[in-house]
């Protein structure tokens, strides 16, 4: 009986578009799950978007549209890019589900029976302007262990945690204004009543060494600090059933998205979710960057064990992305979107180069330019392509000889050297197994160049030999091929329809084809092209613009323009209109009015103004706060029936009911003036 396992990666957030450095994971997951259903365990791989939070909520107030819209276009646009790189889930849900709601509750409960409830009142950091209390991401400051500064509100680059209360000079990172401290009751997990059964587990084997020591020295040579699970309104999430007005934290509902999506899936495929959440014997594999190690080593398997619910077999932890030795950064071009890699390139190109260089450890990985198109020309294209580029077109006619000719011991070699390369997929050093299918790659082209195929014509008398040559050529290149689809799963096809033989599972690698017509060779792989990575950093460099013009073309057509040329006037009659970015911090409607809102606008610091805005019928007033507009900050007072308006929110429009509020970019803070 093979094992049943259930794989997950970490649940991207649903507020931004996946990035070469998301993919580290996903590849590094996805290669794991194909290696076992490869070698015929049954296996489940379950990711899906994790939705809920403050971010969401600001953006879906900024686009002036519903958080569900959002959720919706980013599932649709992550799985196009998961596609694009061959990662094949066999669910992709969300964390804004029924299904998830339930598991929440069910957590829940278990963990009130148990005593690990308990309640508080604290103070927290409140964003006076956006009316919100701060989340840990939305603060940033000074860390109080190093002294780094610009650092979050839960952690700092040194590895340290602390509490946002806990940084120096913090700002709220939402409005740039300092934050205040607010009290408010929050609902707390007590894990260190679970302390005990926490301490066997990070020793059970689940984890890297590195982990388990980090782990220990950090946390549990302690006492643990309860957590803090609820979050008062507003905030989009589930709401907590016995709590009005409090929400769970976006982190304990992300993680309950591995259970509630494999729900989902259940009901879909009428598979028993008992199988999987139930019954320790499956083994629940989790692959998560190192940034969020602690919840899923400490929060999530004391949720789990308390519920009853299967716990980790494994949490494979991996480091972070550096691209050419740096942190990825737009202005270098190196923050590259997965949409755009793809426009330029093989996706196994970029599967492959960082298979080669995980090794299933924490390290972090670098992705460099010049050697990933070095090692996809030397190791793809020269060594795997090179040899059945040249031995295929001399069988094309004849087929392959009839039984496996004498090859001096190398396919023997290469089935032997596959559980070496089986063990080291396993054990997620990937690096390892592309090494050792590379050496089988020298040892086939040494065979061939000895051999020289292409010296033998074909009315020399020596058909035989030149069919056994290639025939020894190409089942080393199968072997290969075979070896390497965890990592390159496109070349499934291709190897299938050269052989007219279906590939089914692993083992297959260690029985030659003979006797069979081959199909025509087409290129498999070609050289990388230096000039479409250059194409892809520039691209990077513009990713908004890009992004902005494909979005904007089809409403343009629509369009009826009023008339571009009006009266001129010169640039300081321009510059005489005080054009400026502001907050809306407080947003009503007005009594008698039928189509008014009476906003707020802060201009940051001490400065803010009321305005009456003609924007009622398409704007709640609710969603307006938080989100920046542009206002008119020097028009003439005007005293009007329900108040005095200080100035003029700019929306664009063609004068009837649609009404579209402008906003500038991202970064833009209040009291900016526009030029
Ligand atoms: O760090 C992140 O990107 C989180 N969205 C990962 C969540 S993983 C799991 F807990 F859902
Ligand atoms: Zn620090």
């Amino acid at each position: 009986m093979g094992r049943r396992i259930l794989v997950t990666s970490g649940l991207p957030y649903a507020n931004g578009h996946i990035h070469i450095g998301h993919l580290v994971e996903y590849i590094q997951t996805d290669i794991w799950v194909r290696f076992q259903k490869l070698i015929g365990n049954e296996t489940t791989f379950i990711c899906g978007d994790d939705t809920h939070g403050t971010t969401m909520m600001l953006r879906a107030r900024s686009e002036g549209r519903s958080e569900e819209e959002i959720i919706t276009e980013m599932h649709a646009a992550h799985l196009r890019d998961f596609n694009g790189f061959g990662i094949e889930f066999d669910f992709y849900g969300t964390t804004h589900s029924e299904e998830n709601r339930q598991i929440c509750v069910e957590i829940w409960n278990a963990l009130k029976r148990d005593g690990l409830i308990e309640e508080h009142e604290i103070e927290q950091l409140y964003d006076t302007e956006a009316k919100t209390f701060l989340a840990d991401r939305f603060v940033k400051g000074t860390c109080p262990s190093c002294g780094k500064r610009d650092q979050f509100g839960d952690n700092c680059e040194c590895g340290a945690h602390y509490e946002p209360t806990d940084l120096t000079d913090a700002v709220s990172t939402i409005t740039g204004t300092k934050p205040v401290l607010k009290k408010a009751k929050h609902l707390f997990v007590n894990i260190e009543k679970e302390h005990k059964f926490l301490d066997e587990w990070v020793h059970s084997g689940a984890l890297q060494a590195e982990i388990t020591n980090y782990l220990t020295g950090q946390f549990l040579s302690n006492k643990l600090r309860s957590w803090d699970v609820s979050r008062p309104a507003p905030y989009f999430g589930f709401e907590i059933p016995d709590s009005p007005d409090n929400y769970w934290y976006v982190w304990f509902d992300a993680p309950t998205g591995y259970v509630g999506s494999t729900l989902q899936w259940c009901k879909l495929t009428g598979n028993d979710f008992n199988k999987f959440w139930k019954d320790q014997s499956t083994e629940v594999h989790h692959f998560i960057g190192k940034d969020i190690t602690y919840f899923h080593t400490l929060f999530w398997p004391t949720m789990l064990k308390v519920a009853g619910l299967t716990l980790p077999k494994k949490v494979h932890v991996h480091g972070f992305l550096t691209v050419n030795g740096e942190k990825m950064a737009k202005r270098r071009g190196t923050f590259i979107l997965a949409s755009t890699y793809l426009k330029y390139l093989n996706p196994d190109y970029l599967r492959y180069f960082y298979a080669s260089k995980t090794s299933g450890r924490v390290d972090d990985l670098d992705l460099n330019f010049d050697e990933l198109e070095s090692k996809v020309n030397s190791d793809l294209v020269g060594n795997l392509v090179n040899i059945a580029s040249r031995t295929v077109k001399f069988v094309q006619k004849s087929g392959l000889s009839s039984s496996y000719p004498d090859d001096g011991g190398l396919f023997k070699r290469g089935v032997e050297v596959g559980s070496e390369i089986a063990e080291a997929y396993e054990n997620c050093d990937y690096g390892r197994a592309a090494r050792l299918v590379m050496e089988c790659g020298d040892r086939a082209n040494k065979y061939i160049e000895d051999n020289a195929p292409w010296l033998i014509s074909s009315d020399s008398g020596r058909e035989v030999e030149l069919r056994n040559i290639c025939t020894i050529g190409l089942n080393l290149f199968r072997q290969m091929a075979i070896y390497l689809l965890p990592i390159l799963p496109n070349l499934k096809v291709e190897v299938e329809r050269l052989f007219n033989t279906k590939i089914e599972r692993w083992e297959d690698a260690s029985k030659p084809v003979v006797g069979v017509l081959v199909n025509q060779y087409k290129h498999l792989m070609t050289r990388v092209d230096h000039v479409l990575i250059e194409r892809i950093i520039e691209e990077s460099k513009q990713s908004d613009v890009v992004e902005n013009s494909v979005k904007f073309k089809d409403s343009d057509e629509v369009l009826k323009l009023e008339p571009l040329v009006g009266e001129k006037i010169s640039i300081d009659d321009f510059a005489k209109v005080d054009l400026r970015v502001a907050r809306v911090i407080e947003a009503c409607e007005v009594e008698g009015a039928r189509k008014l809102l009476r906003l707020k606008l802060s201009f940051g610091g001490e400065e803010s103004r009321q305005v009456f805005a003609g924007i009622k019928s398409v704007y709640k007033p609710q969603e307006l706060i938080g989100r920046l507009v542009i206002c008119v900050a020097n028009l003439q007072p005007r005293q009007m029936k329900f108040g005095l308006s200080e100035g003029m929110v700019v929306a664009a429009g063609l004068g009837g009911e649609e009404i579209f509020l402008i906003s500038p970019d991202n970064g833009a803070k209040p009291g900016m003036r526009l030029h």
